[in-house]
């Protein structure tokens, strides 16, 4: 598959390099254009260039902004990712006084956000819930039952398009229903960083229930 990668930082390093071994052609695009060659030819990549190159590269386009820059960004390139899947992995989190704050408004998310700002992409809101050292993990790190990714999506396609993504990495893909549903992903994620800073493991705190139904 051809994926464009918007942003030349930590998370396009992990998941564009993790989805160039796994065989895909991963185009980096960034406003930095030195930025840009070298995590493309560290990772890989199949080019590099602008993100508005990147924006219209492939049939993926991964936003890995800041989640404060990612719905103007979604904007600028609308006519670009129209019809593109568009993979948003983006965390709107500030420190606050008692920990871990997000940055949206009450029952708004970023993906929510993005798709408003591109109506003709297909967003997908995945891969905010670990930070980007696990993506270079080998294969099997886990033992034999690979970690999962919850995903939210509205498109079945593209809901599919991610899925192949996340198998392609070794994990497994967990649908966590529409992109309604992201501004939980986007929550647990204030959940599970602000306990990660307090010194806990959060994988701790959600063993199988007894009895499933009740
Ligand atoms: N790092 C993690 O472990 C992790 C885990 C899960 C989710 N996330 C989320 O993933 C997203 C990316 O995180 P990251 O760690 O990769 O961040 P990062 O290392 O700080 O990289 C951010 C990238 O976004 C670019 N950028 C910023 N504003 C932009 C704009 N307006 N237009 C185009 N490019 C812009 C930066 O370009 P310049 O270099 O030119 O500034 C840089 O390439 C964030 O939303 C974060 O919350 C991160």
């Amino acid at each position: 598959m051809r994926i464009g990668v918007l942003g030349t930082g930590g998370m396009a390093a992990a998941l564009g390099g993790a989805w160039a071994r796994a065989g895909h052609e991963v185009f980096v695009g960034g406003r930095d254009g030195a930025a840009a060659e070298a995590l493309a030819r560290r990772i890989g990549g199949a080019g590099h260039g602008t993100p508005a190159r990147a924006a219209e590269y492939g049939e993926v386009a991964l936003l890995a902004v800041p989640a404060g820059a990612a719905p103007a960004l979604a904007e600028e390139h609308a006519a670009a990712l129209a019809g593109r899947t568009v993979v948003d992995c983006t965390n709107p989190l500030a420190p606050g006084p008692d920990g871990v704050m997000l940055t949206t408004r009450a029952g708004e998310s970023v993906a929510g956000r993005i798709q408003a700002a591109a109506p003709g992409a297909h967003v997908v809101k995945a891969f905010n819930l670990v930070h980007a050292s696990v993506w270079d993990l080998p294969a099997g790190a886990f033992g034999e039952t690979p970690p999962a990714v919850p995903f939210c999506a509205d498109d079945a396609h593209a809901a599919e398009r991610v899925a192949g993504l996340i198998t392609a990495m070794g994990w497994s893909p967990m649908p966590a229903g529409g992109l309604d549903r992201a501004v939980y992903v986007e929550a647990t994620a204030a959940f599970v960083i602000g306990v990660w800073w307090a010194g806990g493991s959060p994988r701790l705190a959600f063993p199988e229930p007894a009895h499933p139904s009740a």
